[in-house]
């Protein structure tokens, strides 16, 4: 029977090319986020295997629900990708749009994690994918509540690891992190290198979630970067970014 994945932020970039290979692998998948043209646009490209709802991260009850008649049409959910995120938010005030990426990135994504949590501890087993970035491993001047969510979701995500490693339940969690990838988000950004293509990108990351990995670099050459980046002193980081 084919396995049932169930993508947060399907709709460009990382996630829709996820679909389209996760189904090109056998999964059934379903995919959210808030553009539904963009879903509808891929139900005609992806067919009877791609499944979707209209789902914003930041309205948690509302997400909740939406997840749940997701998992009842597609028949359940053995892997879910929480890939929803935004590195900025158009607003009125620095506060305001600093509070707009917390809510999707940290407080949309743990919502749904203890969700997804819930719902594989009563099924035995269970896969969550969370993807993080290369820019939790510092803060940066230029995206601090960006750098900051990820850092967060990193730890909440290693923390769950040895919860489940505890309480000996058959849940795996998966932290991608991401390197710079060809997407929306990266769009005309300057000052980045080692871009990937997407397709390139999403293959390791298929190929990491199919292997269980705790933790995957993304692509696999971002390992290093990390590694330089722990042992590089605070003080020059501080003057770095
Ligand atoms: N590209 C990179 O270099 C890179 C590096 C490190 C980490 N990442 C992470 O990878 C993930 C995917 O990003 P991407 O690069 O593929 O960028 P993207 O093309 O902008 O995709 C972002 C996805 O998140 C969804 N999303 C954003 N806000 C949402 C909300 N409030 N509710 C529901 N869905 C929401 C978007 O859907 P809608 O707009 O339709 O809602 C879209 O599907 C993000 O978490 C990002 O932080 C990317």
């Amino acid at each position: 029977m084919s396995k049932k994945m169930i993508i947060i932020g399907a709709t460009s970039g990382i996630g829709e090319e996820l679909a389209r290979q996760a189904i090109q692998n056998g999964y059934l998948v379903g995919g959210t986020g808030r553009r539904v043209h963009r879903l509808k646009e891929l139900k005609n490209e992806l067919g009877d295997a791609f499944y979707y709802s209209k789902m914003d991260v930041s309205q948690f009850d509302d997400a909740k629900i939406t997840l749940h008649s997701l998992i009842d049409e597609m028949g359940g959910m053995d892997i879910i990708v929480l890939n929803a995120g935004i590195s900025n938010y158009p607003s009125s005030s620095i506060t305001a749009m600093e509070q707009k990426v917390i809510d999707v990135n940290v407080s949309g994504f743990v919502q749904l994690f203890g969700n997804a949590f819930q719902y594989f501890r009563k099924q035995g087993h269970g896969q969550i994918v969370g993807v993080s970035s290369i820019a939790g491993l510092f803060g940066s001047s230029r995206a601090a509540p960006y750098s900051a969510s990820k850092a967060f979701i990193s730890t909440y995500m290693q923390a769950y690891r040895q919860r489940c490693n505890k309480i000996k339940e058959d849940i795996t969690v998966t932290d991608i992190v991401a390197g710079f990838i060809k997407s929306e988000m990266t769009e005309g950004k300057k000052g980045m290198f080692w871009v990937s293509e997407t397709e390139k990108a999403v293959k390791q990351i298929l190929t990491s979630i199919e292997k269980k990995k705790p933790v995957a670099y993304v692509t696999r050459r971002w390992r290093l970067i990390a590694w330089l980046i722990h042992l590089i002193p605070d003080r020059l980081i501080d003057r770095l970014w």
